[in-house]
């Protein structure tokens, strides 16, 4: 008899892939599938997954209204939000109408229990981490939840922006488009042009607000916001817009009016936002009335909640083995000392298990939609990256809040500040040899090392002084 095993893992982060594997006998070559954005598609296809549903326990102690939580690119980011989504929301029909309570089936992706495929069988999900806090079981099911990613919002120019920010709130009000049934007169008018994105710039300001609005009348309940990616139209207007001063304070304006509008909503229960860095200058929620908790590689909190740490790695090797030693795995990709943690970047593990262990760059070679490019000095660029390569570099400091200008203007610290939030550093604190308070910056595990100047910058010769690099985000 053959012994079946099918293994279907999901790698989190932006582009989530899912990887199924036919494990006759011991092992043989795993099949990748990508596109399950979808926290129960991945649950329902998945026999190996990494419970992170304990972060939903800690979303609800942060005392905060809004928690912005920063990690680099294919950390899982995409994939917690869809589980606060399943987790959250009150399940509906597609004409607005409450489901029965056996037929919902978020309850069952937390709970765990067995569901009818039809032709593809039964599934047994799995009872995950959060239900043995009943505290937080209580608001399960029980918010109208309002998710939206501004990952596709890219600058370039205003109008650019103004554009796309109006088809994505089109897509975010058809999928609430039930509410139109119980709306009248003016506020239905006004729905209605969200529909077809005929909107004024007041309308792309105010929309998500508006909704909020909608979606508490409509169920007397306060909403969750998820808002993914917030930081791609800033991040990309620096870029883009880097001469055009006005212009590139007109994005920021306009995405401070927004969450301004969105959070200080008196409807809103919680709010989550996910992204790369969080910013000095631009700070989008600057303009917000309630309190706004920030969460960077800084920070202790939440840490655990992306990426793998040591033991959820271990259990993973374990369950899957491959053709190489799981030892030399973890030494490969191990390493970034974030908050108290020792954690693994999870696309890396998972795409190394799929491919039957071997070793590579899976993460520097993933998709990255975000490029920046910097003009540096060669001759001490030159000279920082030979210590970096050796014992790691001494940096005056490591800034929690990036500012573009600076990194243009050539500011070294904010510009390793970058290349630490983007994922391609680690940092801890350090005193120099005057005793003077620094941190030391060095490259965190193989998978970087082996490739670091030539994948990571990516950068050519401009002149004998200087050159430009280019880092993905
Ligand atoms: C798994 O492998 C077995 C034996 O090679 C094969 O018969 C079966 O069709 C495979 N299943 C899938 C889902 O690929
Ligand atoms: C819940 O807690 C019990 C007791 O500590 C533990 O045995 C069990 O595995 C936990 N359940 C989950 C799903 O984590
Ligand atoms: C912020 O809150 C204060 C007090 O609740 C209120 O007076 C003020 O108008 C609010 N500002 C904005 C921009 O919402």
């Amino acid at each position: 008899m053959v012994l079946k095993i099918s293994l279907i893992v999901l790698i989190s982060g932006i582009h989530d892939l899912v990887v199924s594997g036919n494990f006759t006998n011991s092992r043989s070559r795993a099949r990748v599938r990508s596109g399950f954005e979808d926290f129960k598609e991945m649950l329902l296809w998945s026999d190996v997954f990494v419970d992170k549903s304990l972060f939903i326990r800690d979303v609800l102690e942060e005392l905060a209204k809004v928690v912005v939580v920063v990690r680099p690119r294919n950390w899982g980011k995409t994939t917690n939000m869809a589980m606060l989504r399943r987790f959250f929301e009150t399940e509906i029909s597609s004409d607005g109408a409450p489901i029965a309570e056996e037929a919902r089936i978020n309850y069952r992706l937390f709970q765990g229990g067995a569901v009818d495929l039809g032709v593809d069988g039964r599934h047994v999900f799995k009872t995950l981490k959060i239900t043995n806090h009943s505290k937080a079981m209580k608001h399960m099911g029980k918010y109208p939840v309002i998710s939206v990613s501004f990952k596709p919002i890219k600058g370039y120019g205003y109008a650019r922006i103004l554009n796309v920010l109006k088809v994505t709130l089109m897509q975010l009000f058809r999928t609430h488009g039930y509410l139109h049934y119980s709306l009248h007169g003016e506020e239905k008018a006004r729905f209605e042009r969200y529909l077809v994105a005929d909107l004024t710039e007041h309308d792309v300001r105010s929309g998500i607000s508006f909704l909020i609005t909608l979606l508490h009348k409509r169920w007397n309940k306060n909403v969750v916001l998820l808002i993914d990616d917030y930081d791609t139209p800033i991040i990309s207007s620096y870029w883009e817009l880097m001469e055009k001063e006005k212009e590139l304070k007109g994005v920021i304006r306009l995405f401070r009016d927004i969450f301004a509008f969105s959070v200080n909503s008196p409807f809103v229960h919680k709010c989550v936002v996910t992204g790369l860095v969080l910013f000095e200058q631009a700070n989008p929620f600057k303009r917000a009335n309630v309190s706004v908790a920030q969460y960077s590689l800084h920070s202790e909190k939440f840490t655990e909640h992306f990426g793998f740490t040591e033991p959820e790695v271990d259990e993973l090797l374990a369950r899957c083995p491959t053709s190489m030693p799981a030892a030399e795995i973890k030494h490969y990709y191990n390493g970034f000392a974030w908050g108290k943690h020792n954690l693994f970047n999870p696309h890396s593990i998972m795409k190394c298990l799929v491919h039957d262990g071997q070793l590579d760059q899976y993460w520097l070679d993933s998709a990255s939609s975000l490029t920046i490019d910097v003009r540096v000095s060669k001759g001490p660029m030159v000279e920082d990256l030979h210590h970096l390569q050796n014992k790691g570099l001494i940096v005056d400091r490591i800034y929690e809040e990036i500012n573009f200008m600076e990194i243009f203007g050539g500011f070294r610290d904010m510009w390793y500040s970058l290349l630490v939030m983007a994922g391609y550093l680690d940092f801890a604190e350090d005193v120099d040899e005057t005793g003077e308070y620094c941190h030391l910056v060095w490259i965190p595990n193989q998978e970087i090392k082996d490739k670091f100047v030539p994948k990571v910058f990516k950068w050519w010769l401009m002149n004998d002084g200087d050159c430009m690099i280019s880092i993905n985000m």
